[in-house]
């Protein structure tokens, strides 16, 4: 199972072993990562998902549906340059050791 890594601005940084094919964001929520709250459940409608991408692992996690491209502009913490929804993320073995920052958290 890939490690993932969520780090908050407030300095909090959570490590999980994340089981393949489940969403960032249902992986935070299990593992109380601040400021991840996925309100819709992870159908691309609140965008209280949010996390950036660390640079190193940009190619790796992929790029943005048309629909997330959409909802990534009504962030609360305001669209960065490797800003995801992390329900739209889901791990696999390619993003052992990824890295996501959460603003605003
Ligand atoms: Fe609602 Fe991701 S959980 S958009």
């Amino acid at each position: 199972m890939p490690t993932i890594t969520w780090k908050t601005e407030s300095g909090a940084e959570i490590s999980a072993e994340v089981a393949e094919g489940h969403t960032l964001m249902e992986a935070a929520l299990a593992n109380g990562v601040d400021g991840i709250l996925g309100d819709c459940g992870g159908s691309l409608a609140c965008a209280t998902c949010h996390v950036v991408v660390d640079d190193a692992w940009v190619t790796a996690a992929g790029s943005p549906t048309v629909l997330e491209e959409d909802m990534l502009d009504l962030v609360e913490a305001g669209r960065r340059p490797n800003s995801r929804l992390s329900c739209q993320l889901r791990a696999h073995a390619g993003l052992d050791g990824l890295v996501l920052y959460v603003p605003g958290a």
